[in-house]
């Protein structure tokens, strides 16, 4: 008889047979998984048969939310990776190569940033810049290197929007794809691929998780592009983790009920917000002071403009600080789109390195708080932010 601990090891690694299928997709925490034969395992490796072989290339507990999210974006097929910006590199990469550009807006996550200047930059592919809602400066701006232009639906953190259509139509004439970042409207508010767009990333960590506690992302578009990202990711090690994935699978049950609150919320705080003591300007593509806010009800579900909005409040940068000082509900904190209320002021944290009139280029302003409306009560919000912009001008 084997000794104990090979009676362990083979007891404790007997898969349960589950003849009715559990509600939900089990969490499948396994690294590797055991193959008939070389012939099998060398043609998993060449994802030349369906199964897994090897987590960091396929994974069941990542092939669920794969699909999920495939099915309500209205993609051929996605990759679920380990972050937004392990996506937003990937899905790049798989686009462009050195001599290359890539395209990005003025008003962009400043993740996006990073990953040019600092990684995308090393490799030899280039970036320009453009304010993004100006199609005719978009038009101008792409050039015979240009390969990739770079979007996001609603924009991180000015809330401007991109008419996604139109870009689409202007990059396709001249053999330029398009990406877009659709992770502040999530797949409820917006399909992208729907609008013309070739390539759609996620940020899963933020209104897919839904609840501060996973970092996540995802690649979708056509199978043949999904199969170019499947090998930047399997070779850079960018996979998601199963504990991740399960979390964002539970998290697009009631992706739908919290947007819906998201949004009706932010608009309460919206209006609660514009025009009161300390508040210089409210930017929500909900509002119709919003300088896009048709292009918003023309294309967002419902005439619902999601959970983001933008603050200037008085007082520059140290009014932007004694804002969030002053909060007593919303949680001062970076990251967004999670079922209680965030806050953060760019100024002094995520874009502290520029100047006032830096600032003021890249589309912010000094005293700018980008809120992030939770599902909380609405009055207690408004109430707490209003006292914030107060506090702010004081
Ligand atoms: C719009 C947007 N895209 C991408 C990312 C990057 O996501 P992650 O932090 O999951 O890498 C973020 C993060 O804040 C974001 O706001």
């Amino acid at each position: 008889m084997p000794g104990f601990s090979t009676r362990a090891i083979r007891a404790a690694s007997r898969v349960p047979s589950a003849p009715q299928p559990p509600v939900n997709v089990p969490i499948y925490a396994s690294s590797t998984f055991e193959v008939a034969d070389a012939t099998e395992l060398a043609e998993l490796l060449e994802f030349a048969r369906p199964g897994h072989s090897y987590s960091r290339y396929s994974n069941p507990t990542h092939a669920a939310l794969e699909d999920a999210l495939a099915e309500l974006e209205g993609a051929e097929a996605c990759l679920a990776t380990s972050s937004g910006m392990a996506a937003a590199h990937a899905a790049v990469l798989a686009t462009v190569r050195a001599g290359d550009e890539v395209l990005l807006p003025r008003a962009v996550y400043g993740g996006m940033v990073g990953l040019a200047a600092a990684v995308l930059d090393r490799s030899g592919i280039g970036h320009a810049v453009v304010d993004s809602t100006d199609l005719e400066a978009l038009t101008d701006a792409i050039g015979p290197a240009t390969r990739l232009v770079w979007l996001e639906t609603i924009s991180n953190p000015t809330t401007a929007m991109a008419d996604i259509s139109a870009i689409a139509a202007i990059a396709h004439e001249r053999g330029v794809r398009v990406a877009v970042d659709n992770t502040f409207a999530s797949p409820y508010l917006a399909t992208p691929l729907s609008s013309g767009a070739d390539i759609v990333i996620h940020s899963t960590t933020k209104y897919i998780g839904g609840h501060s506690d996973i970092i996540g992302g995802a690649i979708l578009g056509s199978a043949a592009f999904i199969d170019e990202a499947r090998h930047v990711l399997v070779n850079a090690g960018g996979n998601a983790n199963p504990f991740d994935a399960f979390l964002a699978l539970r998290g697009l049950k009631t992706l739908a009920l919290r947007m819906d609150r998201h949004s009706s919320n932010a608009l309460a705080v919206a209006q609660g917000l514009e025009g009161a003591t300390g508040v210089e300007r409210v930017r929500y593509p909900g509002l119709a002071s919003h300088p896009q806010h048709h292009l918003a009800r023309a294309t967002l579900r419902d005439g619902m403009a999601g959970g983001m909005l933008a603050v200037e409040v008085a007082g520059g940068r140290s009014g932007g600080e004694r804002f969030l000082d002053a909060l007593r509900v919303a949680v001062h904190a970076t990251s967004l789109g999670s079922v209680e209320t965030l806050c953060s002021h760019p100024a002094s944290s995520s874009h502290r390195q520029l100047s006032d009139d830096e600032l003021t280029a890249a589309g912010l302003s000094p005293g700018m708080v980008r809120v992030s409306v939770g599902i909380e009560d609405p009055d207690d919000l408004v109430e707490d932010l209003a006292g914030a912009a107060r506090a702010a001008a004081s």
